[in-house]
């Protein structure tokens, strides 16, 4: 059911943690499934992404997800990580079955959300970034089941 990346990132996920004094802190959690993830941000005066963490209390993609999530941004300029999707963090993971495609929407809206709190601690906007949602479980993309 899951592809070996999956399985991989979930019984051994990368960057579990905090970052104290975070750049940028984004939470976000689906009220349907109760699931919560939390991405810390570290980022650098030329706004790339020094280090990235992030805390989710959730299912086994959840967990994969953040975890692929956070190595994805790490050295990217901010700009970029707005280019880190669900949809490419399931691809990286090699798939998600259809099922769990939602979890991945928790990784694509905690980096947001950090992002957002970034901009708004130092006062400048991010191309193409909407404030994001605390609970993303009315905006459950339902096609994609
Ligand atoms: Fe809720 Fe996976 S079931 S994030």
């Amino acid at each position: 059911m899951y592809s070996d990346k999956v399985m991989d990132h979930f019984t051994n996920p990368r960057n579990v943690g905090e970052i104290e004094n975070a750049s940028g802190v984004g939470t976000v959690g689906n009220a349907k499934c109760g699931d919560i993830m939390r991405i810390y941000l570290d980022i650098d005066e030329n706004q790339v992404i020094r280090d990235c963490k992030f805390k989710t209390f959730g299912c086994g993609a959840a967990v994969a997800t953040s975890s692929m999530a956070t190595e994805l941004v790490i050295g990217k300029t901010i700009q970029e990580a707005m280019e880190v999707t669900n949809k490419a963090v399931m691809e990286a993971l090699d798939g998600l079955p259809p099922v769990k495609v939602h979890c991945s929407l928790l990784a694509e809206e905690a980096i947001h959300a950090a992002l957002w709190d970034y901009a708004e601690k130092n006062g400048i906007r991010i191309e193409g970034l909407e404030k994001p949602k605390t609970d993303i479980s009315e905006t459950d993309e339902e096609e994609e089941y």
